[in-house]
């Protein structure tokens, strides 16, 4: 049924202005002063002291990732419910075969457990860990079946790890398809190295992690990369890049002109190494991979943002229970890696960037949203608020005021990272393809509306 959004302020990543907009079937068809509507099935929703945002885009997502013994938490019907309430429209979910794994069956593997369950739109960056013809040849039609980014991991050797000669290989391939290549940036050996020596000084709890995986083990992955990038002619995009040794590396091949953006990931803007500290084994909550820094990288990731260095912010959501992060008790090379963000990414950048001060609302709308439409083929299609664009529209009330809880949660997962930080704003109403998926801020809509996006590569 058509929808008619009366008297909201609209802000896109490059425009603000009051308008109306009219929505049929699943795009936006009309933006304009007092617009009006003869129909008896039309819904009006009164939008006066709200922000419309067009929805978000989480281009780093991991649901139900087979890691290191167990998987993560999350399902789709879960996972996608918490994004919708957070203004999270769209989510890219890393495909993650492992090294042993036929990559063709991944694929329709992870794609299968998404399509029906889906509360929001969805697509994937394709994992790839191993390269021989065979995968190859399954890439080009996972490419054809609508995927244009790959990932590769740099870290994780007994798990997703590329070894160098293949992530040439990946990188030739993807520039020949016109695909970006999307990269978790670490030195594999130096962190199994650092991690036996660590363990065998009896250094074992979960404090011991960012000891094991220091800035120059990210900074080496993120210069390797960006050099492979620069070598093979592609398009490379630095995942949840963490700290400014990074940053520098990062930086030096992006003022050459190497085609490379970077993804930073919302745990990195506001916590830092201390939390890994807690006592009583609480630190292992906030294990992740590149981990938890020194608080002063945040202000340079807080610059770099600002200035449009760094390109996206996503989430890394990646949710373990208390119990799965017990595994590594006495052996912190055991803690599953990842933390829950997927419900709190926008609310958290929007208050303690926007709101506080340290981030301007059209980058904020660019970088939670805009900029990956862009890299990732979805634009305009997604991460604007035009017409012809898909109605998918967060209505924002920046008079909000409340805290983050576990106890309001919607992602399967029983602790949250972010427990008890205030937020100043909310999402009111959420829809997807012009369909009412929250109200109120809570998800009332279709648990299967989710559609699996379908793109194509970009030729940058
Ligand atoms: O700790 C993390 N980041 N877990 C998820 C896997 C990855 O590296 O993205
Ligand atoms: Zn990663
Ligand atoms: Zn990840
Ligand atoms: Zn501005």
């Amino acid at each position: 049924m058509p929808l008619l959004i009366k008297n909201g302020e609209i802000i896109t990543a490059d425009t603000r202005y009051k308008a109306d907009i009219l929505v049929q079937d699943e795009t936006i068809t009309q933006i304009g002063l007092d617009l009006e509507m003869d129909d008896e099935d039309l819904e009006v929703i009164d939008a006066t002291g709200k922000y419309i945002f067009p929805g978000f885009i989480d281009p780093h997502v991991h649901i139900y990732l087979p890691f290191m013994a167990t998987f993560a938490k999350d399902n789709h019907t879960t996972g996608s419910q918490a994004a919708l309430i957070g203004g999270t429209t769209t989510f890219i979910e890393m495909c993650c075969p492992n090294r042993n794994d036929d990559h063709w069956e991944a694929y329709n593997l992870w794609k299968s457990r998404a399509e029906g369950n889906s509360a929001c739109d969805f697509t994937f960056h394709m994992g790839i860990s191993k390269f021989d013809d065979t995968v190859e040849s399954q890439l080009k039609q996972i490419v054809e079946d609508g995927i244009s980014s790959f990932k590769v991991f740099l870290s994780y050797k007994n798990f997703f790890g590329v070894e160098d000669g293949e992530l040439y290989q990946v990188l030739t391939l993807a520039k020949k398809l016109g695909v970006i290549v999307t990269a978790h940036c670490e030195n594999a050996e130096l962190v199994a190295q650092l991690q036996q020596k660590l363990l065998a000084e009896g250094k074992t709890g979960p404090e011991y992690h960012e000891k094991s995986r220091p800035v120059q083990v990210e900074a080496e992955g993120t210069n390797r990369f960006a050099t492979f990038v620069e070598m093979t002619g592609a398009t490379g995009y630095i995942v949840h890049l963490s700290c400014q040794a990074a940053l520098e590396r990062a930086m030096a091949a992006k003022s050459k002109g190497v085609p490379l953006y970077i993804e930073s990931v919302i745990p990195h803007f506001l916590l830092d190494k201390t939390f890994a500290e807690k006592p009583d084994f609480e630190g292992a909550k906030y294990v992740m991979s590149p981990p938890l820094r020194d608080k002063s990288n945040q202000k340079h990731l807080w610059a770099a943002l600002e200035q449009g260095f760094i390109d996206t912010v996503g989430t890394d959501h990646c949710p373990f229970d208390v119990e799965q992060k017990d595994m590594g008790r006495g052996d912190f090379t055991k803690i599953p890696n990842g933390i829950p963000a997927i419900e709190d990414r926008v609310n958290l950048l929007y208050t303690y960037g926007v709101s506080r001060g340290n981030l301007d609302i059209h980058r904020f709308v660019d970088a939670a949203s805009t900029k990956a439409a862009k890299l990732f083929g979805l634009f305009p299609r997604k991460g604007t608020i035009a017409v012809g664009s898909d109605a998918d529209l967060v209505i924002y009330d920046p008079n909000y005021r409340g805290t983050i809880s576990v106890k309001t949660q919607t992602v399967n997962n029983n602790y949250n990272g972010f427990e008890g930080w205030e937020i100043d704003g909310k999402p009111e109403v959420v829809t997807v393809r012009g369909q009412v998926q929250v109200r109120d801020g809570k998800f009332v809509g279709d648990a299967s509306r989710g559609q699996f996006l379908r793109r194509k590569p970009s030729h940058f």
